[in-house]
């Protein structure tokens, strides 16, 4: 079967941040400024991607807006006719930086949130009156019209304020919430077991969405991503591997998904060596779990093969110790017992959470 090409790209412009959420999806071993991407390059490869048939682009991070050339990858991204949003934590965004990146194409910003209150959010965020600068750029964004989604990272500590976290969005204008449950990737693998909420309260967070969903429609729509841990049957990740998107990370390597890099045996290229198209098109590392033909026994006799495509690879890799074994969420994999065996580790923590910690700088 031919492959198409991606409609969307994620590029990590860099992994400075000020915020230190324990949940952060980057990599433990975060790079430096010093690796990152410069404007031409990310440019270039804005160009690559439409030329191969890329719609949305993702600006993202760590946060974004730490590049101070930041408009003029906004500008870049929309002259090569990307749909563009920009997905922030907020800080670094004042008034008149958010007049340029308006000027300069931005068609929709993807605002964090974590948590509904200044205690909570900067207890987990890590950082200091981040909340009120936070609400102060909501309403910078709300006063110029700019399409907005709030995007929810939940956990146990703040699922219980998900009636409050709508509220908030419908108040800040946001047309869009996702409820999005942590993924167990990166620096949350690490605070796994303080962060999965408990089934009752995913249970309960099922109900107020599909309320709120109910409710609240045409005023503001929901994507609810629950953690897969309750479910019987695991995501389609990424929409399958190598199928609809592929991330850029700041030093320009090109990935299936944000937590690829754990795969030991997989190599990726770099935009700086090889043209984007063929990277995705090509190389071994986007063919490795493309389609069907690769799953294991369990999935091919499986009727929902051709909807979930097995799962998460990297999950089947964290927790099965094999990138290539079925998700091991769902509930006909034979390695389904060491996901009841984390639900019980998680439900008396011992571990304290570690929240993430800057890149090292380079000697
Ligand atoms: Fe999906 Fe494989 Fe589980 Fe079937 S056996 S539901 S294809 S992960
Ligand atoms: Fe890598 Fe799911 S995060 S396949």
């Amino acid at each position: 079967m031919s492959t198409p090409p991606p409609i969307a790209m994620l590029a990590e412009l860099t992994h400075r941040c000020p915020l230190a959420c324990p949940y952060c999806s980057n990599p433990t071993e975060l790079l430096s400024r010093e690796d990152e991407l410069d404007t031409d390059t990310w440019v270039r490869v804005f160009g690559e991607a439409a030329d191969m048939g890329v719609l949305q682009l993702h600006l993202s991070g760590g946060e974004p807006a730490s590049r101070s050339d930041i408009v003029d990858l906004m500008q870049g991204a929309h002259d090569a006719g990307l749909y563009t949003n920009l997905i922030t934590s907020g800080i670094g965004l004042t008034p008149r930086r958010l007049d340029a990146l308006e000027a300069a194409g931005m068609d929709h910003i993807q605002l964090s949130l974590q948590g509904t209150n200044a205690d909570l959010a900067d207890w987990i965020g890590g950082y200091q009156g981040g909340f009120d600068r936070k609400m102060q750029v909501a309403a910078a964004i709300r006063e110029r019209g700019i399409p907005l989604t709030l995007n929810a990272v939940m956990h146990r500590h703040n699922l219980d304020d998900l009636d409050r976290t709508i509220e908030m969005a419908v108040e800040l204008g946001a047309r869009r919430l996702e409820v999005a449950c942590v993924q167990f990737h990166g620096w949350a693998a690490d605070n796994r077991s303080q962060l999965l909420p408990t089934r009752e309260q995913t249970e309960a967070a099922k109900r107020i969405v599909a309320e709120a969903e109910a409710r609240l429609r045409g005023t503001l729509a929901f994507d609810f991503v629950p953690p897969d841990y309750y479910a019987d049957y695991p995501k389609a990740c990424m929409g399958g591997w190598g199928s609809a998107g592929l991330n850029v990370t700041p030093d320009g390597t090109v990935l299936p998904c944000h937590a690829a890099q754990t795969i030991p045996h997989l190599r990726f290229q770099s935009v700086r060596d090889h043209p984007l198209s063929e990277i995705w098109y090509k190389s071994d590392a986007f063919n490795a779990y493309r389609g069907t033909d690769w799953l294991p026994d369990t999935c091919q006799s499986c009727e929902r093969k051709e909807i979930d495509f097995g799962g998460c690879r990297c999950q089947a890799l964290a927790i099965a110790g094999d990138a290539g074994a079925t998700d091991p969420v769902c509930s006909k994999s034979p390695d389904h017992g060491r996901v009841l065996d984390l639900l019980r580790a998680a439900a008396e923590p011992e571990a304290p959470m570690q929240w993430r910690q800057p890149a090292r700088t380079p000697a």
